[in-house]
């Protein structure tokens, strides 16, 4: 999909792997990402719309997780899967998830998913909080590589951010909503540039029509928006 010189992916990876012992206060609303008992409210009751509906999804068979992190999410996958298979370029997150999970039935995989190339389908793909660092000139080629990891009943779900600049760090400007980048900082106050796109409902679930999805995508609360295939 790109070439591993591409300097705003390269950064992105750099930033993740430099991050990874201080992702989770993100998710937790801890530190620099606290933003008060309503703001705090708000981010977990969406996060329980999403998690209520990936578990009547039922994420089943072998699952390709794309981008895993810490594990946040793949611990939410596990009591549904038969295996997983997750695919991240940062061996940081990637000891994470695998010290958080301790399981033998996750295997990992260290790549550049703009490079990488799935070698075999699986019954479901996921990916949370990674569509939206996608530049968007990769949309429908990592598309299309979603595609290549699905058979015929295979399904798909995803969750990402909605546009709300209350819920970035305190010290994370939100650009507008149609800025494709953004400069997010460590704690320490390194600042990395990153792709950060956010997308609208109805307009991601219409051009993922276009090319022939059958998606469909929801908001959770004020805070997310997740999709999910029907075959
Ligand atoms: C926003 S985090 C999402 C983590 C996790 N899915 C979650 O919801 O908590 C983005 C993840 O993408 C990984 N990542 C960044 N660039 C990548 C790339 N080019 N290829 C594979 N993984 C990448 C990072 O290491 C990080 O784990």
């Amino acid at each position: 999909m790109t070439t591993p010189a591409d300097p705003v992916i390269r950064q992105q990876i750099e930033y993740y792997r430099q991050r990874a012992p201080e992702y989770d206060e993100w998710f937790l609303r801890q530190g620099r990402y606290d933003r008060g008992p309503k703001s705090n409210r708000q981010w977990f009751d969406a996060v329980e719309i999403v998690r209520c509906s990936l578990d009547v999804f039922a994420p089943a068979g072998h699952v390709l997780e794309l981008a895993p992190g810490t594990g946040l999410w793949t611990e939410r996958l596990l009591p549904h899967a038969r295996r997983i298979t997750a695919v991240d370029a940062s061996p940081e997150m990637i000891a994470l998830n695998r010290s958080r999970l301790r399981s033998d039935r996750v295997e990992y995989i260290q790549a550049d998913l703009f490079a990488w190339q799935p070698q075999q389908t699986y019954d479901t793909v996921f990916f949370s909080f990674w569509l939206s660092h996608v530049p968007p000139e990769h949309f429908e080629a990592f598309w299309g590589m979603v595609r290549s990891c699905l058979a015929k009943t295979s399904r798909v779900f995803f969750v990402d951010s909605l546009y709300q600049p209350d819920m970035t760090a305190r010290d994370h400007r939100l650009g507008e909503p149609e800025e494709t980048t953004t400069v997010r900082r460590l704690n320490d106050g390194r600042a990395f540039q990153i792709v950060k796109v956010f997308y609208d409902p109805p307009a991601l679930q219409q051009r993922l029509t276009n090319l022939g999805w059958k998606i469909t995508v929801s908001s959770a609360g004020e805070c997310f928006l997740f999709g999910k295939s029907s075959v």
